[in-house]
């Protein structure tokens, strides 16, 4: 068998992840690319690699074989809803992987599909869309771990898969570890560039941030600790003044979504804080208001 000859690759979702996925792996495999408007999109777009060549990728339709696996690339809130919708019609060995933002949405999707082989990634592979054209600004590595008992066998199968992308992918047995501190970065970072508007590396120093990221990294650090996971507030934080060094230039996704007026990732960042620490009896009241800050700017 061909490559060409397996069963597609389902991607659900074609934003600048899906479709930077979609074009590393259907030189090499068949994929379906669910988009909000079709099943099995047949669309062209061109994919500009981080050298900056321009690469035309054509992608379906792919028929309705059963795929080989799904990966699930819409927004944290349309993750759940968006994978309902394909779920009847796949089969249950199918493995599933989850590649949103924040916390919580991943867990509700291993919850409900409790029996398949669910699987979080978290990636730090950059790209965006330009005037159509979807842009690979920075190479990264997509780290990919096992959410349910089924998938922790189908790992090592799996990231070969992924890996026929030519993208860098490694497995992380204890992917929710790379979840929280993915989260605690996110939530020091993304309500703070959304709510003043501007780049990465320009909420440092800002008195807007200076004033809060030691609470929020506080509040962030007793829900760990409650969950079990080993965190202090000094290195969250000092990881977040690190990220946002590094990104300095970057418009963070919240704040991207704010600025094309589509729904926010808060719900799962901060306000997954806020309602996770409850749970725990413990109140996070920075997080709070800065989940009610980004909700100002745009009503989701
Ligand atoms: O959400 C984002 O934009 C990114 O995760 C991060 C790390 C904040 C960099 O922009």
């Amino acid at each position: 068998m061909t490559d060409k000859e397996r069963s597609p690759i389902l991607i659900i979702g074609a934003g600048a992840m899906g479709r930077l996925w979609a074009g590393h792996l259907s030189p090499h495999v068949p994929v379906r690319l669910a988009t909000r408007t079709s099943p099995d999109a047949s669309i062209q777009y061109t994919l500009v690699d981080v050298e900056g060549a321009p690469e035309l990728v054509e992608v379906g339709p792919s028929g309705d074989t059963a795929p080989e696996c799904v990966l699930v690339m819409t927004k944290a809130p349309d993750a759940e809803a968006a994978l309902a919708a394909f779920a009847n019609a796949l089969p249950p060995a199918v493995p599933i992987i989850l590649f949103q933002n924040g916390m919580g949405s991943q867990q509700a999707i291993a919850a409900r599909f409790a029996l398949r082989p669910v699987f979080a990634a978290s990636t730090t592979e950059g790209a965006y869309i330009d005037d159509g054209r979807v842009i690979h600004a920075g190479r990264g590595t997509t780290w990919l771990g096992p959410l349910t008992s089924t998938a922790t066998p189908r790992l090592g199968t799996v990231i070969a898969l992924l890996r026929l992308s030519g993208l860098d992918v490694e497995s992380d047995p204890d992917i929710e570890g790379r979840l929280w501190q993915k989260l605690a970065v996110n939530a020091g970072i993304n309500p703070f560039t959304a709510v003043l508007d501007c780049p990465n590396g320009e909420i440092l120093g800002h008195p807007y941030f200076e004033e809060r990221i030691g609470r929020v990294c506080r509040e962030v650090a007793a829900l760990m600790q409650a969950s079990g996971r080993p965190a202090e507030a000094p290195g969250l934080e000092a990881q977040v003044r690190d990220v946002a060094r590094r990104t300095a230039a970057n418009s963070s996704s919240m704040r991207q979504d704010v600025r094309a007026g589509r729904a926010t990732e808060i719900d799962m960042m901060n306000g997954f804080v806020v309602r996770a620490s409850a749970i725990h009896g413990l109140d996070a009241p920075v997080n709070r208001e800065l989940t009610d800050a980004v909700k100002l700017l745009k009503q989701d």
